[in-house]
């Protein structure tokens, strides 16, 4: 692995740097937007640096029995795929990725869809999709040499970043915005150590700021403008295609925020497809809440081509973001697969939320905002009964017990948002609540606990 195998390419104006020239806020000095890492060997059709499919399968697979650290991480498994770093003994891992697919009995039947999966980000080790991304891009600032490392989060990056920062011996330094992170999140970083600030404005605001800092002090920035964090994130595509035999499913649905995710799964199926390892593209769709959904707006009202920020607004505070920065690379992944971009409200997120707990899977809000998104796409009939579709999961359950707890005592969401007592809504969210139960301290009391219980 070395420096020589990638470079990075503008996303905007198409301007060529070597990794080592990026600015500290991984924004081009031409143009201001963001870059994109290449590896120049790979167009080359028959030479040494392009990777051979047929050898790449299998020795990927063969990796899973080994016992090096870095054949038991998730992404660097596919090291052959993000040569980014010098040498690989720099790779900070934590066993991150080969997170499991399973299969949604309950919800493909609801749905009328044949094959529906959930690929569960929230069982990396820190609890979300971040650590994928995490691995590769501290990776780099070990191997460049630097001493301080930063983030902007709504909660998980921030985790995710501690968590690696701590594994490399580094110190992290994370923005939040007040009051507006999930406690479970808030917990981690502290617990790993970060230097937390808690910033009263927005996780927009709080990416503004950090973006000044960086540019007065060598401080390594972390959040998905680095281009190195879809490298990592752009691995779960890989593990996918694994997974249905180099087949790939007929969807793929995201949920939005920062727009970090879906653009490097977009990435990574597309060096598939590139290569030749898979023979044709799922479709990715991007699904966002309705009070934070600037990418939905912009594909509606200028086919993709300018973004208006938002001011964000939604309990999945994971996504409560109104100016995301990876924007014009999530239009082309839509673009170029023939996604669709969708917006679901709050009542509709908290009930999919619910529906994947009761698949004994659960996730995070944001993670729900996929089901939710996918009923939309099954009522527009952009996916058939005959598709196999792919939800990406991206945080897990306990990431926000507040919010499980609020739903299942019924305090979670307003009477507009669920339309009233008597509303449909109102219905469904009754039939899913589980709240707990007092009881005497008798078997009696427990029996009578179980009766008038249905399935
Ligand atoms: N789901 C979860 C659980 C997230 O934490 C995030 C983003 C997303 C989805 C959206 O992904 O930004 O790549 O479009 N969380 C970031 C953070 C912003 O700071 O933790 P995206």
């Amino acid at each position: 692995m070395n420096e020589n195998l990638h470079r990075l390419r503008c996303f905007g104006c198409g301007t060529r740097i070597a990794g080592v020239e990026a600015q500290p806020d991984f924004r081009c000095a031409q143009c201001g937007e963001l870059f994109e890492v290449e590896y120049p060997g790979w167009s080359e059709r028959r030479g040494p640096d392009r990777p051979n499919p047929g050898a790449l399968k299998w020795l990927w697979r063969d990796r899973r029995a080994s016992l090096e650290a870095a054949d038991q991480s998730g992404v660097w498994r596919f090291r052959e795929l993000l040569p980014i770093l010098d040498n690989l003994e720099n790779a900070i891992t934590l066993r991150e990725g080969n997170t499991p697919l399973y299969r949604l009995p309950r919800i493909s039947k609801a749905l009328g869809i044949e094959q529906v999966f959930a690929k569960h980000q929230g069982m990396n080790p820190t609890g979300s999709f971040k650590d994928t991304g995490m691995t590769a891009a501290i990776s780099m600032a070990r191997e460049r040499g630097f001493e301080w490392v930063a983030c902007a989060s709504t909660g998980n990056t921030s985790a995710s970043m501690a968590a690696y920062a701590a594994r490399a011996g580094l110190r992290s330094l994370v923005l939040i915005p007040e009051g507006k992170i999930a406690w479970g999140k808030l917990s981690q970083a502290m617990d790993y150590g970060a230097v937390t600030c808690q910033l009263p404005v927005d996780f927009d605001g709080c990416l503004r700021l950090l973006t000044e800092v960086v540019r007065q002090a060598p401080i390594y920035l972390l959040n998905s403008v680095n281009p190195y964090r879809l490298e990592g994130q752009k691995t779960p595509a890989f593990e996918i295609a694994e997974a249905f035999e180099w087949d790939v499913p007929a969807h793929i649905v995201v949920p939005g925020g920062n727009l970090g995710n879906s653009s490097a799964l977009g990435k990574g199926f597309r060096e598939l497809h590139e290569l030749g390892l898979i023979a044709r593209l799922p479709r990715i769709s991007v699904i966002q809440a309705a009070g934070a959904n600037p990418l939905v707006r912009s594909l509606a009202n200028a086919n993709g081509a300018a973004l208006e920020p938002v001011q964000a607004h939604t309990r999945a505070t994971a996504i409560r973001i109104g100016n995301p920065a990876s924007w014009r690379k999530a239009v082309r992944v839509i673009q170029e697969t023939g996604g669709r971009c969708l917006d679901v409200t709050e009542a509709e997120i908290a009930i999919a939320k619910a529906e994947i707990g009761a698949e004994g899977l659960g996730c995070e809000p944001a993670s729900a905002v996929t089901l939710a998104g996918l009923k939309k796409l099954r009522a527009q009939g952009f996916v058939a009964p005959e598709d196999s579709v792919v939800l990406v999961l991206t945080g897990h359950t306990l990431k926000d017990a507040d919010y499980t707890i609020d739903f299942h005592r019924g305090t979670l969401l307003t009477e507009e948002e669920t339309g009233g007592p008597n509303s449909e809504i109102a219905a469904e969210i009754a039939s899913l609540r589980r709240n707990a139960v007092a009881v005497d301290a008798t078997p009696a009391a427990v029996l009578a606990a179980l009766k008038g219980q249905v399935r």
